[in-house]
């Protein structure tokens, strides 16, 4: 096969997670990525190919070595990003979800009317999602476009690949006067701008950054908004997000509202297809796992903001087996940590929590769901395979036909909370260490299609 010189090579140790419930190692692999930033081959040492691809590419001055103690990782996929909601990071979680909202979210949401106020906030998301090993991110915006525009310049300029979507929110009851979409028409009407805005933003032509449709959550939609977002997923074939079924409040609430659960009637407005991502989903019956496996829709599963509002536990390791989608979300900021590393450990937790049970008065046979654990191969496979899967994307992966989004963990790095000890640890325990420990102090690069992004502080 002729070599193409435009093609970088990357020589490093490989750890990620293809298949659900394994992780793939590969010592000193070779991945040669084009100049679109596509993986083109992963040879591994044991392979024909690879002493003459490592001779040449070493010859002609393209082969990037990663240094011992750096391990190569695909970039981690965050679902579930509320991005506004950065400066509230860490506060106001003793308060139950609405009035979470009421207070203290939609006060600061409207703030982002002010385009300045919002570039100064979405500059330090971005940069901080980045150096914590997030290439993907899937953002809510406000309702405000010209701070939505801003946020997808600045992730399009920092080189994440995103989505960014309107939040839609127009019911009058459910959302106050000062922060509210003045009619479904004019919602609709916004979010189609969005979506032209995006979509043609120069230098966006390989679509780094995408539109998303995005009605906040069912009780902050009249049907009419629903209606009309439905049909502009249909016309547009973007991506939806919202939260279905989160907490029991929200969930009791659609079921009085509407007489259905919230999967029944985002599916009925045509806002349940292959490219929707439902937040959470922690109260979905079976009829509704059925009905989200049928569209292909997926999971965001956000294990750390589910403790603080969602009142039960989503059956993670049941909807895998059940073959849906699922990826990890961080819900910034319901859930305080820019982290998915977090993320992954904490639906390790949570699974464990559900499994065995956490009130001590009942006996242990009757106080947790039995076969409900997942462990760290799983987690690290929803933070990445799953995640791509879920946006119908290829990315978490290091495949041929991939995008090369990767990240480098330094166990070494001088902060690092990792220790490796020499003769006891193999890379397979490195993996496992760097699924349960890593943290910002261990991202020393991060690449997004081939290319590196701004040195990880
Ligand atoms: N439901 C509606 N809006 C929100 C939000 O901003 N965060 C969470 N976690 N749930 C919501
Ligand atoms: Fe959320």
């Amino acid at each position: 096969m002729p070599t193409n010189t435009a093609q970088q090579v990357f020589k490093a140790t490989l750890i990620h997670a293809p298949v659900l419930g394994e992780i793939q190692i590969s010592e000193q692999a070779l991945i040669s990525v084009d100049e679109k930033g596509v993986i083109t081959s992963v040879l591994e040492t044991g392979d024909q190919a690879y002493s003459t691809l490592h001779v040449e590419a070493e010859t002609e001055g393209r082969l990037n070595c990663l240094p011992e103690g750096q391990y190569l990782l695909p970039g981690l996929v965050d679902l579930h990003v509320h991005a506004p909601q950065w400066p509230m990071v860490g506060k106001a979680l003793h308060l139950p979800l609405y009035e979470w909202l009421e207070k203290h979210t939609f006060p600061l949401e409207a703030r982002y009317a002010d385009t300045d106020f919002a570039k100064e906030v979405y500059e330090s998301l971005v940069e901080t999602l980045l150096a914590n090993g997030t290439t993907t991110a899937v953002y809510f915006g406000t309702i405000h476009n010209p701070a939505n525009q801003a946020l997808a310049e600045i992730c399009l300029k920092r080189g994440q690949r995103a989505f960014v979507g309107k939040v839609a929110m127009d019911d009058e009851e459910q959302c106050p006067e000062y922060y509210r979409d003045v009619s479904a028409v004019e919602a609709v009407k916004q979010t189609r701008e969005l979506i032209d805005y995006i979509v043609s933003m120069p230098g966006n032509e390989e679509g780094l950054v995408r539109p998303i449709i995005t009605p906040r959550f069912i009780p902050s939609c009249t049907d009419e908004l629903l209606h009309g977002l439905g049909h502009l997923a249909s016309e547009t074939c973007c991506h939806v997000q919202t939260h279905c079924s989160e907490s029991d409040w929200e969930h009791s609430y659609v079921l009085e509202r509407c007489g259905k659960t919230d999967t029944d009637v985002l599916n009925e407005f045509g806002l349940l297809g292959r490219r929707t991502i439902l937040a959470h989903s922690n109260h979905v019956t079976d009829q509704d796992c059925a009905t989200i496996k049928v569209a292909g829709a997926g999971v965001a599963h956000c294990p750390l903001s589910n403790f603080y509002f969602a009142n039960a536990v989503f059956p993670l390791r049941a909807a895998l087996e059940k073959e849906m989608h699922v990826g990890l979300g961080t819900d910034i900021s319901a859930g305080p940590s820019p982290s998915i590393f977090d993320s992954c450990r904490q639906a390790i937790s949570a699974s464990r929590l559900l499994e065995d049970g956490v009130d001590q008065r009942r006996s242990a046979g009757e106080r947790g769901r039995e076969n409900s654990r997942i462990d760290f191969r799983h987690a690290f496979w929803l933070a990445t395979a799953g995640g791509g899967e879920v946006l119908d994307l290829p990315v978490g992966k290091f495949e041929a036909g991939y995008h090369f989004d990767a990240i480098a963990i330094d166990v070494k790095a001088s902060t690092s909370p990792i220790a490796v000890w020499n003769g006891l640890d193999q890379t397979a325990d490195v993996a496992q260490k760097i699924i349960y420990g890593a943290t910002r102090a261990n991202v020393a690069r991060v690449w997004v299609n081939g290319g590196e992004r701004g040195k990880p502080k």
